[in-house]
C-alpha cells in the first residue's frame, strides 16, 4: 500500500545509510513519490557507501547527503535541529555477516552504540519540539536474523519470535532493537521497528550472495556456495521492502514492530542455479559474451561458514493485516530484473572490486 501525496502532510527527514544497497533504493523511492519532501542523507560512507549511487539525485537538488557518523552527536543534534526533521529513516548499519565475524568491533559500535547516539538526539530534539510532536517518527530498519535459525519444519518468524541472535552481526541488530523498543517503554518516543527478511536488486554491495554470483558470472570467476547449499533464505525485492517501511511510517502504531518478507524461501543451491540460468538466456539477450557457460558450470562448494543459520522464514501476516502491505514483486520477475540490472550497469559495480575488497574476498574464500 503507497499514499497518495494529498493524504498527506509534508515530512522533513533523515535517511541514515541513504548511500547503500537498501537506503538508496529508499531514497529514490522517496523522492519519486513525495518530490516536496526534504530529505537529508546522513552516511559515513564506509566501504559500503557509495555517493555515485545518489549522484543523479544531489545533481537535482532533490536531496542534501552530510557524510558523517551515526555515533557523531554533536553533528546528528545540529542536523536534527537546523533541518527541523520530524522523521528518521534509520538504514545505517555494518550489514554483512562474513566481515562480523572478521571484525565484530565495528558491528557493536555502529549498529549498538551508533544506534543509541541517534535515539538519544531523537529523544532530545522531539522532547523540545513545539508544537505537532505526534507527527515525529523514528523508523529502525532491523532484520530476521534476530530471531536466530529455523529447522526444516518450524514455524516461520513472527513478531513474538524469542530473540536468539547467532552472529555478531545479529547480535549487534538485536540489542539496538531492544535499545528502541525500550525508548518506547521509557520515554514514550514514537519508535516503529521492521524485521525484514533477506533484500535483493540494483546497487547491491558485490560482497553478498546475489550480486557476488551475478559478478562472478560476469567475470568467469568461481561461484563459491558455502557448505551443502542447502541453507534457506526468504527473498525479497527492495522495492517491496521500501513500500513497506514507506507504509510503517504513515500507518504504523508507535512502539509496534512489523515482520516483512517475501514469501520466497529458496535454498541457496536452488538460487545459485536460477541466477546461472538468468545470466546464460539474458547475456545473450543484452549480446555479451559470457566468459565461461554454460554459467553453472562455475559452481564450487566452499568451506561453511561459521556458525552458519540453517533457515530463516518470515511470517509478514501483521503487517499485511493491520496495514494493508503486502509485497508485489515475485521472486522470479525480481531476479530476471536484478541479473538484467547488473549486465548492464558494470560501469555501478566495477569500480568497487577495489583492492580493499579483493582483501576482503581472500580473506572469505582464499585466494
Ligand atoms: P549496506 O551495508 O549496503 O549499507 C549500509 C550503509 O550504512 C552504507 O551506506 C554505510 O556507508 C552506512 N554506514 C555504516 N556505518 C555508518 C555509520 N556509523 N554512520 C553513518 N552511516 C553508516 O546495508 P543494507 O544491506 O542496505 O542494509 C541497510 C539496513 O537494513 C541495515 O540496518 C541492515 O541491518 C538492514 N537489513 C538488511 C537486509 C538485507 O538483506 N540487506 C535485510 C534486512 C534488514
Ligand atoms: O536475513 C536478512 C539478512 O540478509 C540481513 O540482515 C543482512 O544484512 C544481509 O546481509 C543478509 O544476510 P545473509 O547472511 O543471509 O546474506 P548473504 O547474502 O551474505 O548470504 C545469503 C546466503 O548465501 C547465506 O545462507 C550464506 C550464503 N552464501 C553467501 C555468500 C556471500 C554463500 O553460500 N556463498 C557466498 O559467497
Amino acid at each position: 500500500m503507497t499514499f497518495a501525496p494529498s493524504d498527506r502532510a509534508a515530512r522533513r527527514l533523515v535517511i541514515t545509510g541513504g548511500a547503500g544497497f537498501i537506503g538508496s533504493n529508499f531514497v529514490r523511492h522517496w523522492c519519486d513519490r513525495y518530490p516536496t519532501d526534504r530529505v537529508v542523507v546522513l552516511d559515513a560512507l564506509t566501504y559500503a557507501g557509495n555517493r555515485a549511487t545518489l549522484a543523479d539525485l544531489e545533481a537535482g537538488d532533490r536531496l542534501r547527503f552530510v557524510q558523517g557518523d551515526i555515533g557523531d552527536r554533536a553533528l546528528v543534534d545540529q542536523l536534527l535541529r537546523d533541518e527541523q526533521i520530524d522523521t528518521i529513516a534509520h538504514f545505517a548499519a555494518e550489514s554483512h555477516v562474513d566481515r562480523s565475524i572478521l571484525g565484530p568491533a565495528a558491528f557493536v559500535q555502529t549498529n549498538v552504540v551508533g544506534t543509541f547516539t541517534l535515539l538519544e538526539a531523537f529523544r532530545h530534539h522531539w522532547q523540545a519540539a513545539e508544537g505537532d510532536r505526534d507527527r515525529y517518527r523514528f523508523l529502525h530498519v532491523s532484520t530476521d536474523e534476530v530471531y536466530g535459525s529455523l529447522r526444516e519444519t518450524d514455524p516461520a518468524f513472527t513478531e513474538t519470535t524469542p530473540y536468539a541472535p547467532n552472529s555478531p552481526y545479529s547480535a549487534s541488530k538485536a540489542g539496538s532493537d531492544h535499545l528502541v523498543r525500550a525508548y518506547f517503554h521509557t520515554y514514550g518516543m514514537p519508535v516503529l521497528t521492521t524485521n525484514c527478511s533477506n533484500n535483493y536488486g540494483p546497487y547491491h554491495f558485490p560482497e553478498k550472495l546475489i550480486p557476488l554470483m551475478c559478478i562472478n558470472i560476469l567475470l568467469g570467476k568461481p561461484l563459491p556456495v558455502y557448505g551443502d547449499g542447502q541453507n534457506v533464505r526468504d527473498w525479497l525485492y527492495v522495492r517491496d521492502h521500501c513500500t513497506a517501511i514507506e507504509t510503517v511510517i504513515h500507518r504504523g502504531q508507535p512502539g509496534e514492530t512489523y515482520n516483512v518478507g517475501g514469501n520466497n524461501e529458496v535454498r541457496n543451491l536452488d538460487l545459485v542455479k536460477l541466477l546461472c540460468g538468468l545470466m546464460d538466456e539474458l547475456a545473450l539477450q543484452y549480446g555479451v559474451t559470457l566468459p565461461q557457460s554454460p554459467s553453472e558450470s562455475l559452481i564450487t562448494f566452499v568451506a561453511d561458514r561459521p556458525g552458519h543459520d540453517r533457515r530463516y522464514a518470515i511470517d509478514a501476516s501483521k503487517i499485511k493485516r493491520e496495514l494493508g502491505w503486502e509485497p508485489s514483486v515475485t521472486v522470479e520477475e525480481g531476479l530476471r530484473q536484478t541479473v538484467a540490472w547488473y549486465l548492464q550497469n558494470e560501469a555501478w559495480w566495477k569500480p568497487l572490486l577495489s583492492p580493499a575488497y579483493q582483501d576482503y574476498y581472500s580473506q572469505v574464500y582464499g585466494t
